[in-house]
């Protein structure tokens, strides 16, 4: 068993999270491409062992050494008492499952979340992976979730506000059922995990903050075939959806540029989305 290392630091403590809309650099966006290409990089490598068998914990062992061989240090070790490299959301979790001795299955849908820290940059950002033969439902889900993000960033310019990402997302669930996960949240993402704005995936067009180019932040809609509730396992961390329906994820970290956005965390295989979703 590798020893673990604390590194992060408490962001949301963090002196420099005001609540203002931090506009960056060439300095910045170059740091946060490192970061976010080595995060999708550890994505794409992760593929092949996402198949039933496998336990989160195995997954969780590959991350932190893709992690340290890729030149950094995973983010959510330490990171406010969380004791792993990753996070692993299986079926009707919704985010910040805890990896474990629990084995994937033919036929679950599986999130993996993770954010190393290169640099200084995080690079946030996860994708959904399919185990074995997936029914059609939870593949469809998978899809218009994929959908989801990628409509939400097509309106990710200067000019609109985060109300426009949101209202795309929103549009796009509802309209086949599903429905919007509100309890969490896309953030400002830099030197800092967790920063400024919030970003909502849920709302209505032309409020909320305007985007300027400079502004770095991360989307990443949750999605539920059933009702949007969610509820804390009393490990503190598992979300899980009240009604027990599936949910599904996918995050990238992007940056606002004069004419549109930058995805940070685009694949560099092209594995962006399961190839068969
Ligand atoms: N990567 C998650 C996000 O997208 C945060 C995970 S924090 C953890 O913001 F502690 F749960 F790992
Ligand atoms: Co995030
Ligand atoms: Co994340």
């Amino acid at each position: 068993m590798t020893e673990y290392i604390s590194v992060a630091i408490d962001d949301d403590r963090a002196e420099s999270r005001n609540g203002v809309i931090k506009l960056h650099g060439a300095e910045a966006f170059a740091g946060m491409r490192r970061a976010g290409q080595l995060a999708a990089s550890i994505l794409d490598a992760l593929a092949p062992h996402v198949v039933p068998g496998v336990t989160t914990q195995e997954l969780d062992e590959i991350v932190y050494r893709l992690t340290l061989e890729g030149g950094g240090v995973p983010a959510t070790l330490g990171y406010r008492g969380y004791t792993k490299s990753c996070c692993i959301s299986i079926n009707h979790v919704v985010c910040h499952g805890i990896p474990s001795e629990r084995a994937l299955k033919g036929g679950d849908i599986v999130n993996i979340d993770v954010t190393p820290i290169v640099d200084g940059w995080h690079g946030d950002t996860s994708r959904m992976y399919l185990v074995g033969d997936v029914p059609l439902k939870a593949r469809k889900l998978v899809d218009v979730t994929y959908e989801c993000l990628m409509l939400g960033i097509a309106q990710a310019k200067p000019g609109n506000r985060l109300g426009d990402i949101a209202n795309a997302i929103q549009q796009h669930a509802e309209a086949r059922r599903y429905s919007v996960v509100r309890d969490f949240c896309g953030h400002g993402v830099g030197r800092l995990f967790h920063d400024s704005p919030e970003v909502v995936h849920a709302g209505r067009p032309g409020t909320g903050p305007e985007l300027k180019p400079g502004m770095i932040f991360t989307v990443e809609p949750m999605i539920n075939t059933g009702r949007p509730d969610v509820k804390v396992l009393d490990d503190g961390w598992t979300a899980v959806t009240r009604d027990r329906s599936l949910s599904a994820q996918f995050e990238h970290s992007i940056g606002i540029t004069d004419s549109g956005c930058e995805v940070f965390t685009k694949s560099p295989a092209g594995l962006d989305k399961p190839p068969n979703a």
